[in-house]
């Protein structure tokens, strides 16, 4: 037999530290890579079988044998220190991603929808008269003749009926239902269901024959004012017209109240607005509640006086918010209500 030589150990070790270490490499996890130690480096191992070739060798030879066996191995415990590592990091990167949350995806935000900018200009109107002391009433649209012009004075066949384009319901004997054309009938409902006294506005949609255009529409708002009291006069009317008027436009606007006709106040007014520029807005109607109204809705006008008024919504908004065109409130395209 062939006596070894330290050459010959060498490499063999070397070839096996080759043999090894791409073993190692090739291991694709770390249970693997584990699996496959002894096989590299335990007992029983090739190159752990070198050793116990190393007492056959020529004492002299031995040292440096020893030493290419021992270098060897360490080669291979460091090279298996280290795939070890990088394969627990890669294995700790795949878990992180696997249970990451993805933030940066959140779903789009909902569109957050908005009140109509005529019920927000309702609502600021009703703000500002709750402030007053005013507390809101409701009328119903579809109304009797009697609410919308007998009860305020305006008997059949008067003139003044002709000025409102009255669209009529077909709903009992003729004539006698209608869409009613101002919220001045809801003053008659408040008088005969509530004793005085009486501060109500009330607010709502009005209708007409006419036909649409950018100042005028079929459907349109207004808000109804009326109050009675103890000796209400024509100087309480002016004092809640400006007092209404600072309060909705701001200070440096002002009001002034011009002689009109209504057949359901006498007194009448129309009521104008002045703006910081010196310009007049005409708003609406006023007057001293006629007493003939008070007494055919049951309040004693012998003990009893008011005051009423009315204007329309839509128009106001239209000044203060910019808008063009009345029409534009109806076509609910979100691009033109989305700007208010
Ligand atoms: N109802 C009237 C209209 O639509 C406006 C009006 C005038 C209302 C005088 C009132 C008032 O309360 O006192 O033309």
């Amino acid at each position: 037999m062939t006596a070894d030589s330290a050459a010959v150990l060498a490499s063999e070790a070397r070839a096996l530290t080759a043999e090894a270490v791409s073993a190692l490499e090739v291991a694709s996890s770390v249970a693997e890579l584990t699996a496959a130690r002894p096989d590299l480096l335990g007992r029983g191992s090739p190159l752990t079988g070198l050793r116990r070739r190393l007492g056959a060798l020529a004492p002299e030879d031995r040292p440096l044998a020893g030493r290419a066996l021992s270098e060897a191995l360490a080669t291979v415990e460091s090279r298996y220190d280290a795939r070890l590592e990088e394969l627990r990091a890669a294995e700790r990167r795949r878990q992180l991603e696997a249970e990451r949350l993805d933030l940066t995806e959140l779903p789009e935000p909902p569109q957050v929808g908005r009140l109509h900018v005529i019920t927000q200009t309702l609502q600021r109107l009703e703000d500002v008269f709750s402030a007053m002391g005013y507390t809101v009433a409701e009328g119903p649209e579809i109304e009797t003749e009697w609410h919308n012009f007998g009860a305020l004075n305006f008997p059949p066949g008067h003139p003044a009926r002709d000025m409102y384009d009255t669209l009529y319901v077909d709903h009992g004997p003729p004539g006698s239902t209608l869409l009613r054309t101002h919220t001045s009938p809801v003053q008659v409902r408040v008088m005969v269901n509530q004793p005085p006294p009486l501060y109500v506005v009330a607010p709502g949609r009005c209708y007409r024959q006419d036909t649409a255009d950018a100042t005028h529409m079929p459907v349109f708002h207004q808000i109804e004012g009326l109050v009675v009291d103890d000796g209400i006069t024509l100087g309480d009317l002016a004092g809640a017209i400006e007092t209404f008027t600072t309060a909705y436009f701001g200070p440096g606007f002002t009001s002034r109240l011009r002689p009109s006709y209504f057949p359901f106040t006498e007194p009448s007014a129309e009521f104008d607005v002045q703006r910081p520029d010196g310009t007049w807005l005409e708003l609406g109607g006023c007057g001293v509640v006629h007493p003939s109204v008070l007494e055919v809705c049951g309040v004693d006008p012998e003990r009893w006086s008011g005051f009423a008024f009315g204007f329309g919504i839509d128009r106001l908004a239209m000044l203060r918010y910019g808008i063009g065109d009345l029409r534009d409130l109806w076509t609910n395209d979100v691009r033109f209500l989305e700007q208010f």
